[in-house]
């Protein structure tokens, strides 16, 4: 069923390897991934080979190398990036190790005279570049094809050899003509044939599921999220319902009609595990604490239910919505868990993981991807377009204070004593709020980077002056989390209507303890842009909506005040805790 690769993509570490093989696909051509030490003579089926980037130096000693013969073979190879550095090391030419890299956008000056690879793409391109090594002499019986203003060899061939390399990235979005680079190497060098339409992914995703559960049964805990969703649905039609199970707990900090609407979508068991979770939270506070103990009641309540369902006996194998980037994640930034404490694992999931009885039927997707199959299974638009939402839900969005206190006025604004999460120069900061008297981004900025001790602006929604408002002690209770939870339900109702919510990647609604007598809290909002959560940029709405949204927002019981987050990420995180 599936087709036999034409390219192979020999991975050499590099985080868009994976995209390569995608980009491939998507021009129409079957590609797979490979480790980079695959003997030439294992690869001699495709008709062409692209060696990926990857983070190290071709004389680091152990880094990533390929089979010298795979460039003697006849079969036309691509060199991206390490690819470059590391064909032009393994056949006679010098790499450079660099000082200093070069990041980002940069200008190719494509050399006149016309190669295959840049057939139709001439003069100046716009391309992505992400390297710190460059080739400083090119291998015998090769061509320099272009340059840019600091890497001298951009690009290398060796035409009669059928040899590529560039040192940019023509696999991401940046580099401007990358698909059409990709193109000529797929059809003008290597001459591939279109075989491949991503329609054909389901059965080729549904055939892997059968492979890897053969005739055990497989439980999810599902999340209502797009990924598990998707994941589930995948091995509800491939196996049946009865050999799929899912289960969602109901931790009490999921949103308005969460409960029923995952109940209802997709017929799984509910664990209702409100009232533990309140008990385990209440007094705290401070927000690592929030989140251990969170993890730690979801890591009590997944034992459980593994042990009552006899989960780990041998005809069960749990599922998971993983998708590609969170394996480059858990692969890579070991710094993001420091930032901010993400769920602890389950000894029983660790075990089933260990034993490798697990299926993640999305693994090589990316989200895009991932709603694109959601779409051909049928599932609503609604549900595939859904914004993420944190694992620990409202409790991260529900501020807490230990004391009553006043905010302070300075020459640049009020400052708040309500502390939040941020991210600065890759470490985490946990500092006051400055609250300023407009919704002006570009000051905002300014002041952060300005004024040391405050991490996170914020701007007024409403009239009411901050002057007149305290912060008050509180900490998690239901009534707060109540308030939070109908707060945000007017938020997703009103930026739903007007079609906001499909302009932002994100938007989570935060309730902190500063208000005034009777109304002891404000909702902060917080919309934000992002491409995968990593950075982030506050998203200004339009004033009209977010004058029906104030509105409504100060109608909700408890609530004395509304913000808009002003910050960026770098340096205030999406989520304030
Ligand atoms: P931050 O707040 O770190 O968030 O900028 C980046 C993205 O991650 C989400 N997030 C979480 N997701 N469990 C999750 O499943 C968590 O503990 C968690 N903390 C943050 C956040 O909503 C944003 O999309």
């Amino acid at each position: 069923m599936k087709p036999s690769p034409q390219i192979l993509v020999l991975d050499a570490g590099g985080q868009y390897c994976h995209l390569i093989a995608r980009k491939v696909r998507d021009l129409g051509v079957y590609a797979e991934v490979r480790p980079s030490e695959t003997p030439a003579a294992g690869l001699a089926s495709a008709r062409g080979i692209i060696i990926s980037g990857g983070p190290s130096s071709v004389y680091d000693p152990g880094s990533p190398t390929a089979d010298p013969a795979l460039f003697s073979q006849g079969q036309p190879v691509l060199g991206i990036c390490y690819g470059q550095q590391l064909m032009a090391h393994l056949l006679g030419g010098t790499v450079r190790k660099g000082d200093k890299g070069e990041y980002g956008l940069a200008t190719l000056e494509v050399d006149a005279g016309g190669d295959l690879l840049f057939r139709g793409v001439s003069g100046e391109q716009q391309v992505w570049m992400s390297h710190r090594d460059t080739v400083i002499a090119v291998p015998a019986g090769f061509q320099v094809l272009g340059r840019t203003a600091t890497c001298a060899v951009a690009a290398m061939s060796a035409p009669e050899r059928r040899l590529y390399a560039v040192q940019f990235h023509p696999e991401v979005v940046h580099t401007s003509s990358g698909r059409d680079l990709l193109a000529n190497f797929l059809f003008g060098v290597c001459g591939c044939e279109r075989d491949w339409d991503p329609r054909r992914r389901l059965p080729m995703i549904e055939e892997e599921i059968r492979e890897s559960v053969g005739d055990r049964r497989v439980f999810f805990f599902v999340s209502g999220g797009v990924d598990s969703t998707v994941a589930f649905t995948l091995c509800l039609r491939t196996l049946g319902a009865e050999r799929v199970r899912g289960v969602y707990v109901d931790t009490g900090l999921m949103r308005e009609g969460e409960t029923d609407y995952v109940h209802r979508m997709h017929g799984v068991a509910v664990e209702h595990a409100a009232a533990a979770f309140l008990d385990a939270l209440a007094g705290v506070t401070d927000p690592e604490q929030k989140r251990h103990i969170i993890g730690e009641e979801f890591v009590r309540i997944q034992e459980r239910i593994i042990e009552a369902r006899h989960l780990l006996e041998e005809r069960w194998i749990l599922g998971q919505g993983t998708i590609y980037p969170d394996t480059i994640e858990s692969g890579g930034t070991a710094k993001a868990a420091v930032i901010k404490t993400h769920h602890n694992r389950v000894a029983g999931i660790q075990r089933l993981i260990d034993e490798k009885r697990i299926v993640e039927p999305l693994k090589s997707f990316y989200k895009d991807e991932v709603r694109e199959i959601g779409r051909e299974l049928g599932l609503p638009a609604d549900l595939l377009e859904r914004h993420p939402f944190p694992g620990p839900g409202l409790a991260i969005r529900c501020l807490c204070s230990e004391f009553d206190a006043p905010v302070r006025e300075t020459a640049e604004g009020w400052i708040v004593p309500v502390h939040s999460v941020g991210v600065q120069g890759d470490s985490r900061s946990y500092a006051p709020v400055l609250a300023i008297d407009a919704l002006d981004h570009a000051r905002a900025t300014e002041l952060i980077n300005r004024l040391p001790g405050i991490n996170r602006v914020i701007g007024p929604a409403t009239a009411e002056p901050v002057s007149c408002m305290r912060v008050s002690a509180c900490s998690l209770t239901a009534a707060r989390i109540g308030r939070l939870r109908q707060a945000d339900a007017v938020v997703r109702k009103f930026s739903h209507e007007s079609g906001f919510d499909r302009e932002v990647w994100q938007f989570p609604v935060v309730l902190i303890p500063l208000g005034v007598s009777g109304r002891p809290d404000s909702v902060v909002l917080r919309p934000v842009h992002s491409v995968d959560g990593m950075t982030a940029q506050s998203v200004m709405m339009p004033a009209d909506l977010l004058a029906r949204m104030t509105e409504a927002l100060l109608r909700v019981d408890g609530v004395g005040g509304v913000f808009y987050d002003l910050t960026h990420k770098p340096p205030g995180t999406i989520e304030w805790e």
